[in-house]
């Protein structure tokens, strides 16, 4: 496993403050949400170093802890990434839909909506639960950052980019790393309601 990303970021649980956040846990879980929009506040890297540790707190497969993080900062910088993401999809590389093609189509939709860094939780190897994992630190991460007052939103439509060989290069994503779960933060401009759920199929055997 390489080294590289975890070397750069510097998580270090030990001198991060772990500040309790002032919302209890379902209450967290409740209030988060998908957020389409976001002021032009940047966060910076302790907050984001922060929520890492958080989502490094998630379970994982025989201790594996198989996931490394990469943060890409710059709302401009990611508006111009979101329009390479859209050239792809409009070459079909990807998922499509009638609904997808629209908002394709019009230059001013950003698949990262304004947010001032994108944090892509990569898995470290092809170890057969290595996506559970990232997304299961992907979870921690969000609702830290929600408890925190900040916003998320996961970026499903930019995952078949960022695993690109080019992009990879590109980006300085060691080769070997699988971008697995891509999530938008920022300060929140809009505070969008629930949509609900739907009650699930509960099988008592
Ligand atoms: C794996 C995954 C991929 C997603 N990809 C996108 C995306 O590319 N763009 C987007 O706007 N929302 C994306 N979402 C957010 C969902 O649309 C959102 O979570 C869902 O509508 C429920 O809303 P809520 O999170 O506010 O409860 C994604 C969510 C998940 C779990």
């Amino acid at each position: 496993m390489s080294n590289t990303m975890v070397a750069e970021t510097s998580l270090r649980p030990e001198t991060i403050a772990r500040e309790t956040p002032k919302m209890d846990l379902l209450t967290a879980i409740r209030g988060r949400r998908a957020v389409r929009a976001y002021t032009n506040q940047t966060v910076d890297r302790r907050t984001i170093e922060r929520l890492l540790d958080a989502a490094v707190e998630a379970p994982s497969a025989m201790g594996l802890e198989p996931w490394a993080f990469v943060v890409l900062e710059g709302r401009d910088r990611l508006r111009r990434f979101s329009d390479d993401v859209k050239d792809g999809l409009r070459r079909g590389e990807g998922e499509s839909s009638p609904h997808l093609r629209e908002m394709l189509a019009d230059p001013s939709f950003n698949i990262f909506y304004g947010a001032p860094a994108l944090v892509i939780v990569c898995a470290t190897s092809r170890q057969t639960q290595a996506a559970e994992d990232c997304c299961l630190a992907a979870q921690n991460f969000m609702l830290a950052a929600h408890a925190e007052g900040l916003a998320t939103c996961p970026i499903g439509l930019s995952r078949v980019w960022l695993n690109q060989p080019a992009t990879k290069l590109r980006l300085g994503i060691p080769g070997e790393y699988v971008p697995v779960f891509p999530v938008i933060l920022g300060h929140p401009a809009e505070r969008p309601a629930s949509h609900g759920r739907l009650a699930p199929a509960v099988l008592w055997r």
